[in-house]
């Protein structure tokens, strides 16, 4: 199915959350600044208390739940939100601490369209407790990841990584911290590139500067 190209003068975004959606505020403060062309249409979260709903409340943005509890199976749960997507026409998908594994049926109806952002250097540690994991084994480093989403969960292509060191007495906390501090520059980053088309996605793999990603761009070079 063809598709009209995305707007690159103003992205028009879907923001999915489950949780305090901080990366959601890093992106809604892009866009009202003027940094970050773009409409965040709609933010949905599949739990009915996460803060992040507050934060687009605030910001007068949409905002839905849809609480994959109500439904009496994941292809249920995809449907809604699926045709919920779909009435906002967004050209991108952000799942931004969106916790619910997205069958293919749904990724293959939005191809091209999702992005996620998972706290690690993929394709290492994948999956939950990524910062509990990596202290385990005691890791000296760890990073934040933005990719394009396929049906292999944490599988599709990297477009970005953030790097940092990690200390033998650094904590949980530490780790979410500094993860944090990056992903919230990394994600607006990311989207503006996408707004101005510097970045496209194409059949699955991206596009950087006119010429196909082989490797992902490493933050701090940017
Ligand atoms: C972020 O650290 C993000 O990388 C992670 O959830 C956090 C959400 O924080 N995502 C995943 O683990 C996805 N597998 P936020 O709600 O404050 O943006």
């Amino acid at each position: 199915m063809t598709r009209k190209p995305p707007d690159h003068r103003n992205l028009s975004l879907v923001v999915l959350i489950s949780g305090n959606g901080s990366n959601l505020q890093s992106i809604i403060d892009a866009t009202e600044s003027g940094r970050l062309k773009a409409r965040i249409c709609a933010v949905i979260s599949n739990e009915p208390d996460a803060y992040g709903l507050k934060r687009a409340e605030i910001h007068e943005i949409e905002n839905q739940v849809i609480d994959h509890r109500s439904f009496t199976s994941r292809k249920a749960f995809d449907q809604a939100l699926h045709r919920s997507i779909r009435s906002f026409e967004p050209d991108y998908l952000v799942l931004a601490g969106f916790m619910r594994i997205l069958g293919s049926a749904f990724i293959q109806a939005n191809v091209d369209k999702i992005l996620n952002i998972h706290p690690s250097l993929l394709p290492a540690y994948k999956g939950l407790d990524t910062h509990q994991r990596v202290i385990e084994n005691n890791e000296t480093e760890h990073g934040v990841s933005i990719h394009l989403v396929t049906p292999e969960l944490d599988g599709g292509p990297i477009i970005i990584q953030g790097r940092y060191p990690i200390d033998a007495s650094d904590t949980l906390a530490d780790l979410k911290r500094r993860g944090h501090q990056l992903e919230h520059r990394m994600y607006p980053l990311v989207l503006q590139w996408l707004s101005e088309g510097k970045l496209q996605i194409r059949d699955n793999s991206i596009v950087f500067e006119q010429h196909p990603l082989r490797e992902p761009i490493e933050f701090e070079n940017v």
